[in-house]
């Protein structure tokens, strides 16, 4: 129900569900709080297998740490970055809830199991609320039953396991051949080309949510002629790849003329591995705002160019978003233009 809904970072209609959601677990948390859990876990081979060959050594971690599943993929990725880090450093296994392996599992390689919600139900959860951004105390967070919340999706959380978090976002190989086959058929004045910048430009209900609840703003068409001029300043022909759940305003709004603009994907938000696989599989990305461009960027490595400053400096999205958790310190941003936010 959620995650058909909510849009990418806080929304407000599925916050207040969400405060619903979790009081709603209280209350059964309360209720359920004499039953103990009287089995141990059996299925930790899945948790540990970054050393499969290792004889298991000393006791077994105990206990069993999930996250909750809001939001569309990009927060999901996020939820489930954050808590394969947050158990891995508090040696805990970790599972997750049966709607994040529907919405992650058609896309990428992940391992980490499944927590069913019989099971779930059985368990006396500690929800812990997270913010967007690491912290010191959350290395020793206490509990053997804990239920992570909130819409985490920074890469202080788990930069330093790149490599594995990398491998869980591995692409099924059917999804990256259907980008790849796309991507090998395009041409730049007769060519191929050698460079493929993937522009993700998030529309959608963000057109309203950023300037009506964040005093903010979304990509314009000053933001987009930037960006694409700093790669046509950079590399020889590149071909720019766009996705977007608002294709016909990139379409009047992002020149083409000179035929290095493909616009690409389906923008359907409620199946985008198309879109993310093509992303992913360009080689730089130029993303605007939203977690879902954040995670393209992150996973396809290359250079990034953001959105950066969108929002005027007394907005509320300040006090639940850090840019400098958001965005890693070597990619590039490019100012937002707040002027139409100051002509009221
Ligand atoms: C393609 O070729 C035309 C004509 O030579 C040139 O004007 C244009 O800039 C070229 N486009 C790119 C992206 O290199
Ligand atoms: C750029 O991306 C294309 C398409 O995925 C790939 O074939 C090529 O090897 C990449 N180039 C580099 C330098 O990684
Ligand atoms: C965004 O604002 C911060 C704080 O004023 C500033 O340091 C930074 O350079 C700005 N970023 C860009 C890309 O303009």
């Amino acid at each position: 129900m959620l995650s058909t809904q909510a849009p990418f970072f806080f929304p407000t209609a599925p916050f207040i569900l969400f405060v619903f959601t979790a009081s709603t677990v209280f209350h059964l948390q309360q209720r359920l709080a004499k039953i103990q859990p009287t089995w141990e876990l059996q299925t930790l081979e899945s948790t540990t297998k970054d050393s499969p060959s290792s004889p298991q050594q000393g006791p077994q971690p105990k206990g069993m740490w999930t996250i909750n599943a809001i939001g569309r993929l990009g927060n999901q990725m996020g939820e489930y970055a954050t808590l394969y880090a947050l158990a891995k450093m508090n040696g805990r296994p970790a599972f997750i809830p049966p709607q994040m392996h529907s919405t992650l599992a058609p896309i990428f390689r992940i391992t980490l199991p499944v927590l069913h919600d019989t099971t779930a139900s059985r368990i006396p959860w500690q929800n812990y609320p997270l913010n967007d951004w690491m912290e010191e105390r959350y290395r020793h967070i206490p509990g053997e039953y804990v239920r992570l919340t909130g819409y985490p999706c920074s890469w202080t959380f788990y930069h330093h396991l790149r490599a594995e978090i990398l491998q869980e976002f591995t692409l099924h190989n059917h999804v990256r051949e259907e980008a790849q086959n796309f991507l090998r058929g395009l041409q730049v004045n007769g060519s191929r080309p050698s460079t493929y910048v993937g522009v993700h430009v998030r529309r959608g209900d963000y057109v309203h949510v950023m300037p009506n609840v964040w005093k903010g703003v979304v990509a314009d068409r000053g933001y987009l002629r930037q960006a694409l001029d700093w790669f046509r300043a950079r590399y020889r022909s590149p071909i720019f790849v766009v996705t977007s759940n608002g294709m016909a305003w990139c379409r009047e709004n992002i020149e083409a003329s000179r035929g290095d603009v493909v616009f690409a994907g389906n923008g359907i938000e409620g199946s985008p591995a198309k879109d993310f696989a093509l992303l992913t599989q360009c080689n730089h990305t130029i993303m605007t705002i939203g977690t879902f461009g954040i995670w393209a960027a992150y996973l396809t490595g290359g250079e990034t160019i953001y959105l950066a400053n969108y929002t005027l400096p007394d907005s509320p999205f300040l006090k639940i978003f850090k840019p400098e958790a958001a965005f890693l310190p070597d990619w590039t941003g490019i100012a937002a233009d707040l002027s139409p936010l100051l002509k009221h």
